[in-house]
């Protein structure tokens, strides 16, 4: 049987199942830490930094942070935030995103959390890198104008026989994801779906269909990220 444990989150006791980390505890009780490259079904690689939280007054990514007795969590702070908005804000200037002309615009997490944390002008400079995009493929447009390097699509898409759809090419500040050409073409139009969904901005997008929800309709154009794990426990509330 599962152990029980109990940590704080900004003061508010929780109960988590001991092997958990700090993010799945505060998901399951409907607290919110902001994430980008964690994903369900993927094993957490904490490159992004965004779920920073301090425990027990040190810096920890709370993906892959496992939760034990008694930790004290400070999570959503003015400090911790101001950390949140500074590494939104970096994501942004080292790419090239024009968010009104991206099929991803209103189901994007990068553009949901750059109103979540009130972005307005960038605090650094933008880069205007040079990246290319890649519209060869049959099934999959790639524009890596917009990749943030998180990893999800190299690390959590295989195709049925366990072939990856995705890898990433050099290092450091000249990394970029590049597709198996031939995996990709022979893909089932629910897996390139999946693939799209799986890019949290507008990377990856299926080809053939095109604004097909309408702009003003989508996920974080209704809610703001992060609405739904804080509202779990009030469905069909008031
Ligand atoms: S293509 Fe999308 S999922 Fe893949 S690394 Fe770039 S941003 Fe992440
Ligand atoms: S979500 Fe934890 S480091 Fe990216």
């Amino acid at each position: 049987m599962s152990e029980i444990i109990k940590i704080v989150i900004d003061g508010k006791e929780i109960e988590a199942t001991k092997g958990q980390t700090i993010l799945q505890a505060a998901v399951n009780n409907g607290i919110y830490i902001p994430t980008l490259c964690a994903f369900d079904g993927i094993k957490p690689k904490a490159s992004c930094r965004l779920c920073t939280v301090k425990v027990n007054g040190r810096a920890m990514t709370a993906c892959t942070t496992p939760a034990t007795e008694g930790m004290e969590i400070e999570n959503n702070t003015a400090g911790i935030n101001e950390i949140r908005k500074a590494i939104i804000e970096a994501i942004f200037v080292e790419g090239n995103h024009f968010c009104p002309s991206c099929e991803k615009s209103g189901n994007c997490e990068l553009q949901a959390l750059g109103y979540r944390f009130m972005m307005m002008v960038p605090r650094f400079p933008y880069s205007f890198p040079q990246r290319p995009i890649d519209a060869t493929n049959p099934k999959l447009l790639l524009d890596t104008n917009r990749c943030i390097l998180c990893l999800r699509c190299v690390r959590g898409l295989k195709d049925e026989n366990g072939k990856s759809l995705f890898a990433i090419k050099h290092r450091g500040v000249h990394a970029e994801i590049v597709m198996d050409h031939e995996v990709c073409a022979n893909i089932s139009d629910e897996m390139a779906q999946k693939a799209m969904n799986t890019c949290p901005v507008g990377v990856i997008i299926k080809k053939e269909k095109g604004f097909d929800e309408a702009i003003g309709t989508r996920k974080f154009d209704k809610q703001p990220i992060g609405h739904e794990i804080e509202n779990k426990f009030n469905q069909g509330g008031n």
